[in-house]
């Protein structure tokens, strides 16, 4: 039987953090044996908010370098830049045809971002839903691992692609989001509050590309108290915050020597921050490590996005030549 083909666009803007890490990257490393992947760096979609010209090429080649220095492995998925696939900007301009305009400004992403930015409010920014559907039914997927606030995005994928299939025949199969939601890892962001995120609260955020010394700093910085007062306390949630981190990157009896201390009221909330911060260092060292060593290495990135975009100009290529012969254009 051949595999399911899953589909996800990584946003080429701004450095990835450890909430990337274990919402994203990891899954998409357990997806690589058992799908037909293709993974791509949105270039295109970064468009909409006029990125410096000078900056672009290093946002996708550091990106794609940090994806691959998670564990993608580009012999086994389909790594590429979703500009080096033509095929894509040619099913956007269709499927924009069976696309409102009242649909895509209810779009709550849409608001949001007219909101902020009300002097660059672009066709581009308006039809991001439907670059992002062309996207998916280009290699025809079923499964598009996407988290919580792209799922709007993805249902009107499934809306184009019934439009097509009521105006030009059944073609596209209907996307789902796949394996987010069940087991949706909170990686807590280092304030006490909310998650890590890429553009707010830089100190509070663990990136990818972060130096040891830094995520040492970030660590201690966190925010404590000086302790529970009677045995097997509540947490409050800055606390938990740390204890979650902690199970993320450290051994199981680390965890549970602090958790035991914690009940005990014989926690010393300084020791468990060092220990926390000696282990994630240890886990995201080796990642800088080789996302940095790949930067380097141009000629290796440039090979992997090339190789990465044949193999999806293969697939793409084919599904753009049956849906236009099903709108009709095939003249020749
Ligand atoms: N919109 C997605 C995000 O902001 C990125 C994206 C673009 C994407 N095209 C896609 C995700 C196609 C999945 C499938 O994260």
């Amino acid at each position: 039987m051949s595999k399911e083909i899953v589909v996800s666009g990584i946003r080429s803007t701004g450095y990835l953090h450890l909430g990337n890490y274990f919402g994203a990257m990891r899954n998409y490393v357990k997806m690589q044996d058992d799908y037909n992947c293709y993974f791509f760096v949105a270039d295109y979609h970064s468009l909409t908010t006029h990125p410096d010209p000078k900056d672009l090429k290093a946002n996708v080649f550091r990106v794609a370098a940090e994806n691959i220095a998670c564990g993608l492995d580009p012999q086994k998925v389909a790594l590429y830049a979703q500009s080096d696939v033509p095929e894509i900007p040619e099913l956007y301009l269709m499927l924009n045809m069976l696309a409102y305009k009242g649909e895509l400004e209810k779009v709550p992403t849409f608001k949001e971002k007219a909101r902020n930015q009300p002097d660059n409010i672009n066709a581009g920014l308006l039809t991001y839903p439907v670059l992002m559907a062309a996207d998916i039914l280009i290699h025809r997927a079923v499964k598009v691992p996407v988290g919580k606030d792209q799922e709007q995005h993805l249902e009107m994928a499934r809306n184009f692609a019934q439009r097509f299939a009521s105006r030009y025949g059944a073609f596209f199969p209907e996307p789902v989001p796949f394996n987010f939601g069940s087991n949706l890892i909170k990686v807590p962001s280092l304030d006490g509050e909310g998650k890590m995120s890429k553009s707010e609260n830089a100190n509070a955020t663990i990136y990818l590309a972060d130096e040891d010394d830094l995520i040492r700093k970030k660590i201690m910085k966190a925010k404590t108290d000086s302790g529970p007062t009677e045995p097997n306390a509540e947490m409050p949630p800055y606390i938990e915050n740390i204890f979650l981190l902690m199970e993320l990157v450290s051994q199981a009896d680390t965890l549970q020597f602090f958790r035991d201390a914690y009940n005990a009221c014989t926690i010393r909330y300084g020791d468990m921050k060092k220990q926390l911060a000696e282990d994630m260092v240890a886990f995201v060292a080796p990642i800088r490590q080789r996302a940095s060593s790949l930067q380097n290495d141009e000629a290796l990135l440039r090979k992997i996005l090339k190789d990465g975009a044949e193999r999806a100009r293969e697939s793409a290529s084919q599904t753009i030549s049956e849906a236009r012969r099903l709108i009709g254009i095939n003249y020749y």
